[in-house]
């Protein structure tokens, strides 16, 4: 009997692909039907990211605040609707900072309590250890390095990293780190396309990259980003490939005003009555028994 979820994309694949030169293609989703319609379209990786700290609950400018529980209830979301794609839970602030055994601790939560594939953590240096306990415990692990945001404020904002040639290096040397210590896959997030290409040179795992140029094995936008649901200041990296926040709420606007007009509901969208049962029924109405 096979135990691995039936046509579940196998990490081995990922590998597979970058060996092919095919480029694989994630995404963020929080939700079922954000998940139904990225496997619909053909998507490998769906990433339960920290930024629904931002782009679901509305926290601004920061990934930090959300929770375990609340990354744990959207992973479950993600991870019921998902077959094909690999589902990873990103570990929010907090989750794995402490010590390795938390680390796991939260790990072994996103799969067994939220069906998650693997997880996703941040950063180098003392995040080795915590890939290191997670993977030997069966569990596969995504590492992130560039601009990591949970550590934002250390960096100085929002900004792209490795641009001089010190940082390039050790940037270089943390993602091969992390996949010594025995991530499948890295995320690279915000630095400049020759790093990123030198980075995907180095690794035999892939590179996925966020503002990192067109070399890396793949690629990841944040799903309210690319379907232009998120307002105000986007980065330079970002494509939208529509503009859902504008037919939303022209979609809305139109129900208020047809509601108001009290064109809606019409006859289509109303349910009849048999004739002779409306009519016992408005007869029945009439005599009332205690008049
Ligand atoms: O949380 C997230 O959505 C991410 C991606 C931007 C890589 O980490």
């Amino acid at each position: 009997m096979s135990v691995f979820p039936p046509g579940k994309l196998a990490l081995p694949e990922l590998w597979a692909m970058k060996r092919r030169g095919e480029k694989i293609v994630m995404v963020t989703a929080y939700d079922a039907p954000g998940a139904r319609f990225a496997e619909d379209a053909g998507v490998d990786v769906i990433l339960v990211g920290d930024t629904a700290a931002m782009v679901v609950l509305g926290h601004e400018g920061t990934t930090v605040p959300v929770t375990m529980d609340e990354m744990l209830f959207l992973t479950r979301t993600v991870a019921r609707a998902a077959r094909r794609p690999v589902v990873i839970g990103d570990m929010p602030f907090g989750s794995y900072q402490v010590s390795d055994e938390d680390a796991l601790r939260n790990a072994i939560r996103f799969v067994k309590e939220a069906g998650a594939d693997a997880v996703k953590l941040e950063g180098a240096g003392p995040s080795l250890s915590r890939v290191r306990a997670i993977v030997e415990a069966g569990i596969p692990v995504m590492g992130h390095v560039g601009l990591t945001p949970q550590s934002a404020t250390m960096l100085g904002g929002f900004k792209t990293q490795g641009k001089t040639a010190d940082a390039a290096q050790a940037l270089v040397a943390g993602a091969v780190a992390l996949e010594e210590a025995g991530c499948f896959s890295v995320v690279l997030e915000a630095i400049p396309s020759p790093v990123a290409a030198e980075v995907t040179n180095r690794l035999s795992v892939p590179t996925i990259g966020i503002g990192a140029g067109p070399d890396c094995d793949g690629q990841v936008l944040v799903y309210h980003d690319l379907l232009g649901l998120t307002e105000g200041h986007l980065p330079r990296f970002v494509k939208r490939y529509a503009n859902l926040s504008r037919e939303i709420r022209d979609a809305i606007e139109a129900y208020a005003a047809d509601v108001r007009t009290g064109t809606f509901p019409d006859e289509e969208h109303s349910y009849a009555m048999d004739e002779e049962e409306r009519e016992r029924f408005e007869l029945a109405e009439k005599v009332q028994p205690d008049e």
